[in-house]
């Protein structure tokens, strides 16, 4: 089935071809699916003639854009913690209040009570959200159960989800996200258990692609991290890192050495981190609104990766403590304030290279012939304004693999 989204202000997109950071802008362009995949993008005439039977969806006169993809997000948890939130503004830090038992175990103690039906339930409510924001494509990692049990109640979660939802979710491993209450003074126990139980029955159910690992000052060390990463490689899952976040521990030299697929975070990367993550094709996953939430005011030096030539990627970081959004557009808009990227650098970054950053740019993240139907209309004057009019929803329409998931107002 073929279909022309015409009526069109143009099409705005990165390309594989185009310098990272590059966006293609193509005014009164239409675009044709076949489908679940892009056809073409040209004038409508031409496509009218080249596929004359083909259905009709009307652009309202918006401009199209590939849908967002989101390649960092925890929404796999029981409870929310807005008593956090109120704690750290009266002042109290994220860190202090995880040293005092809060934090990432108190989602944990929740999520151990919740059932598997209850997970679903929540989750689906979170995460249908990031489809009427316009993300169409997610990374979706574990890490609020932090028992072998609870760790594939939620990958199994995340699996349901991903059949349930418009949207391509690849699911993380991350078992490694803290030490739980019952290992907090035997910690490399837990190690031994995610090394020796919990990644390879993971990666015998295949419920994840990426291994991830929260590697921080009193969380996971750099030696912990590089055992657990290597042990997840040896099994077929491929490394990830919450990296360089709180402190400078050297989490992206380690991502670097274990060939991660990409370093998140990264307010505290060194110059040396950026060289090894150029040199090892490690792509940096920045999270401006975990920064923001945390009410930091200092940010990833996106700047100084973009300078080296790295493909910077933008995420929400969605989760109860340090990052409760699923907006990309927000994203957007605190990524060009706060670290100076430019529009067309935040539109790329949260589309194509955020798909380099889950290893799916063969087949998300631009709006090109070949790649999945995932195309957003967006009712803005031109890409510019994207960022620029912050706090508004601009999505009209979401089209996944080549269905209209949702329209605005619907
Ligand atoms: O990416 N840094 C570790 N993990 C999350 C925080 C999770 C939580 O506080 O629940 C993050 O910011
Ligand atoms: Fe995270």
């Amino acid at each position: 089935m073929i279909k022309i989204l015409n009526n069109l202000r143009g099409t705005i997109t990165p390309r594989l071809d185009l310098p990272f950071g590059k966006l293609s802008i193509e005014p009164g362009a239409a675009l044709a699916m076949e489908n679940d995949t892009i056809l073409a993008i040209a004038p409508p005439e031409t496509l009218r003639q080249q596929y004359p039977g083909a259905e009709t969806i009307d652009g309202q006169n918006c401009w199209a854009m590939p849908g967002f993809v989101d390649p960092h997000t925890h929404p796999v948890f029981y409870k929310t913690r807005e008593e956090e939130f109120e704690m750290r503004i009266a002042g109290k830090s994220y860190e202090e209040i995880a040293a005092a038992g809060g934090g990432i175990r108190n989602s944990v103690r929740a999520l151990r009570q919740a059932s598997f039906d209850e997970l679903v339930a929540l989750a689906y409510r979170r995460m249908r959200i990031f489809t009427e924001y316009g993300t169409t494509a997610i990374e979706a990692k574990s890490g609020y159960g932090l028992s072998l049990e609870d760790e594939l109640k939620s990958l199994r979660v995340i699996k349901k989800l991903s059949a349930l939802l418009p949207l391509t979710v690849v699911p993380t491993f991350l078992g490694a996200h803290e030490v739980p209450d019952e290992y907090r003074d035997r910690r490399d126990k837990y190690v031994d258990l995610l090394v020796e139980e919990m990644i390879p029955r993971v990666a015998e159910e295949k419920l994840a692609v990426f291994c991830d690992v929260f590697c921080e000052k009193n969380v996971f060390t750099v030696a912990q991290s590089e055992r657990i990463l290597l042990a997840a490689r040896d099994h077929g899952l491929v490394p990830k890192l919450h990296a360089d976040e709180l402190h400078p521990t050297g989490g992206a030299e380690l991502a670097a050495k274990v060939r991660a697929i990409s370093a998140d975070h990264l307010l505290k990367v060194s110059d040396r981190g950026i060289a090894a993550m150029k040199d090892a094709g490690v792509a940096p996953v920045l999270l401006p609104g975990t920064a923001f939430f945390l009410a930091k005011t200092e940010y990833a030096p996106a700047r100084k990766m973009l300078a080296a030539g790295l493909p910077v990627a933008l995420a929400t970081d969605f989760n109860p403590g340090s990052s409760m959004i699923q907006n990309m557009q927000l994203i957007l808009t605190l990524a060009a304030l706060q670290m100076k990227m430019t529009p067309e650098e935040v539109i790329a970054g949260a589309t194509l290279n955020a798909a380099r950053a889950i290893a799916l740019e063969k087949e998300l993240g631009s709006l090109e012939a070949g790649k999945k139907a995932d195309v957003i209309l967006l009712d803005i004057p031109g890409y510019k304004y994207l960022p620029y009019h912050y706090g508004v929803n601009h999505v009209k329409m979401v089209i996944r693999h080549g269905q209209v998931v949702h329209r605005a107002g619907e």
